[in-house]
């Protein structure tokens, strides 16, 4: 796919009315200044869905979807920035002059050609004569049709060339093939299809492009899955099989199941529970974790019944407690699988046993125990350890405290034991200092500046002047703001819109409208602006403040006195320095007539 020129984007933007085109799609009614209607992408019954025509933007404060109109339609239809930019041109009658591609898509473009050329050879073998066999083995598992569409389920051809060919008329070359992961090198130096005799589960991108397969056996073979490799557009631990298919409806319910197989999936989905994602039977990951986050706020684990499929469940738990989300674990009777049991109890029996299901906390401390009475002493030592880092690892400040609470309640211990062994294993980054309901202090003035620096000129200019990216925690405000810094250095302001037309996926749109509609009600920019640099630089110091006391604290049992002298000057030096930000920042950084502007920079 071609990128379109800055300059054309701009054109499209410009000529686009975001409210024209949002009120194709759902009844908008004035609201002051502005639009209001029922959200599109959550279920709800008062509107919290906004369209801003001067800012030509929207935003729910529900579920917080929001963007500009290239991003409604991204997440509305599904579709890819570019995508939808042409469709905006199309409607606008603009036309857009192919140009060259970017360092990025030279690179990647092959692939994904390569694997959309797979996915359509693989699917039209599978529906036609030669794929009877495989046809015939999937109607046998209870397939139908529709989920074959749906997932664009194929036959891998036996023999060793199939796709080798098919990509040579097509004009794609072997190493490309292979770089996607669908052909391997041989010996000989020629090549050979990874797929042979195979049904083909193509593994969909967020965006619904094919980044990768996994290949089912069509029977006992002692190879079960064949699995695409990891390529430079595909990491199995960043994907969530399904995904693609699933997220709106993991939106609509904030629920989302989560098993281990393809075939587990495509189960759940024929039988109507089409809120579901997989794993491909790798351990869940941490990235996996905040993926599922973005769209669900609840998920419930049904992995296979045995002793593996409960291991799996209790490690990936954790991963998915850490991003936030509450997770229950569902017991699968032994021996069978979702895929088997959905099929001989059906859709009701499952989702009201899965309704019972058990939190993972709950599952975590019945193991822990393991049959042991929680009043034993030595019991509650080694519950205490064993739950700990679960615990100091749970993403969800509220839930923490409350899973801590629930502990020491249950074992009958205080509750400051608890919170000593979670400190012990180790208490989350991103720690909350005081205030608002699921958003900490530091994430608070992070947005507020951001949406500050997108709205106003001179407040960039400002914050130009007196932050540095390095003082935000990593993540993603931390990168908005410093792409917002490169540009300004090179002379140009970003405001928001600018900013969403670099968006990269779908949380750009919800961080990035967040943040403005945020910094909306502040009634002095500049003040606020200096605030929260001053805010952001202390809890900067802060970090670094905690560290040295942490390391003083090891140091001192080691009893190395000449490091412990170092460390104490460190920690002096620093409290020192908060100290000049705490009092002076604030007046150092503000804006002209004390002309002391920016002499924090650096601190
Ligand atoms: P399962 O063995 O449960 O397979 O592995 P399944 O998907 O339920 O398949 P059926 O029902 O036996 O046909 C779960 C997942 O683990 C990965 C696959 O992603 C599979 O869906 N897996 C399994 C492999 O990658 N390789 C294997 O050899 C086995
Ligand atoms: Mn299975």
């Amino acid at each position: 796919m071609a990128r379109i020129a800055a300059e054309i984007i701009e054109q499209v933007r410009e000529a686009t009315d975001i409210v024209a085109l949002i009120s194709e799609y759902v009844p908008l009614k004035k609201a002051g200044r502005r639009y209001r209607a029922l959200c599109p992408f959550h279920t709800e019954k008062t509107p919290s869905f906004f369209v801003d025509p001067e800012r030509q933007m929207y935003h729910c404060f529900g579920c917080r979807a929001g963007g500009n109109a290239f991003g409604f339609l991204m997440e509305h239809e599904k579709m890819g920035f570019v995508e939808a930019v042409r469709m905006l041109a199309q409607r606008a009658g603009i036309p857009i002059p192919e140009r060259g591609r970017s360092a990025a898509s030279e690179r990647f473009d092959p692939l994904y050609e390569a694997n959309a050329l797979a996915v359509r050879f693989y699917h039209r073998l599978l529906l036609r004569t030669e794929g009877d066999v495989a046809r015939r083995y999937l109607s046998q598992r209870g397939f139908v049709d529709e989920i074959l569409e749906t997932f664009q389920l194929g036959y891998a051809p036996g023999g060793w060339d199939g796709l080798l060919r098919e990509a040579r008329r097509a004009g794609v070359a072997p190493e490309v093939l292979e770089r996607a992961g669908l052909v391997i090198e041989s010996e000989k130096g020629g090549h050979y299809d990874r797929f042979r005799h195979r049904v083909v589960f193509p593994i969909f991108s967020l965006a619904g492009r094919v980044v990768g397969f996994g290949g089912r056996a069509l029977g006992d073979d002692v190879v079960k899955y064949v699995n695409s490799p990891e390529t430079p557009i595909y990491h199995k631990g960043r994907v969530l099989y399904g995904l693609f298919q699933a997220k709106d409806e993991i939106r609509h319910t904030g629920r989302a199941f989560v098993v281990e197989g393809y075939t587990d999936l495509l189960r759940l989905v024929q039988h109507g529970i089409t809120n579901v994602v997989a794993t491909s039977g790798t351990a869940l990951t941490a990235d996996q974790g905040r993926l599922l986050a973005r769209y669900a706020g609840e998920a419930v684990l049904v992995f296979d019944g045995d002793d593996a499929g409960a291991a799996a469940a209790l490690r990936g738990s954790d991963e998915l407690l850490a991003a936030g989300l509450e997770v229950r674990i569902a017991s699968v009777p032994p021996g069978s699988d979702p895929d088997a049991w959905v099929g001989e109890v059906g859709k009701e029996v499952f989702l009201k046993h899965v309704a019972g299901a058990r939190s993972a906390f709950d599952v975590k401390l019945a193991h822990a125990a393991a049959g042991r009475p929680l009043t034993d002493p030595d019991t509650k030592v080694s519950v205490i350890k064993a739950m700990a880092p679960t615990l100091a690892g749970t993403g969800d400040e509220v839930q923490r405290k409350v899973y801590a609470h629930e502990l020491a309640t249950r074992l009958r211990v205080d509750e400051s034991r608890i919170w000593e062994a979670m400190a012990r294993a180790g208490v989350p980054e991103e720690e909350n200092l005081a205030g608002e309901p699921g958003r900490s202090v530091q994430e608070e003035a992070e947005m507020q500046l951001l949406g500050l620096a997108l709205a106003d000129r001179d407040v960039m200019e400002q914050i130009a002047g007196s932050l540095r990216a390095s003082d935000l925690v990593p993540g993603l405000r931390r990168r908005l703001i410093e792409i917002l810094l490169d540009a300004w250095e090179k002379g140009q302001w970003l405001d928001a819109s600018r900013l969403l037309d670099r968006a990269e996926d779908e949380e750009w749109g919800r961080v990035i409208s967040d943040a403005v509609f945020a910094a909306e009600t502040v009634s002095e920019p500049g003040d606020a602006a200096c605030k929260c640099v001053v805010a952001l630089k202390r809890f900067q110091f802060e970090r670094m403040i905690r560290e040295v006391k942490r390391k003083i604290d090891e140091t001192e049992q080691d009893g190395d006195e000449r490091l412990l002298a170092a460390l104490l000057k460190e920690l002096q030096e620093l409290v020192k320095r908060r100290n000049v930000i705490v009092t002076e920042g604030e007046r150092a950084l503000r804006p002209p007539s004390g002309g002391s502007r920016g002499s924090v920079r650096g601190a």
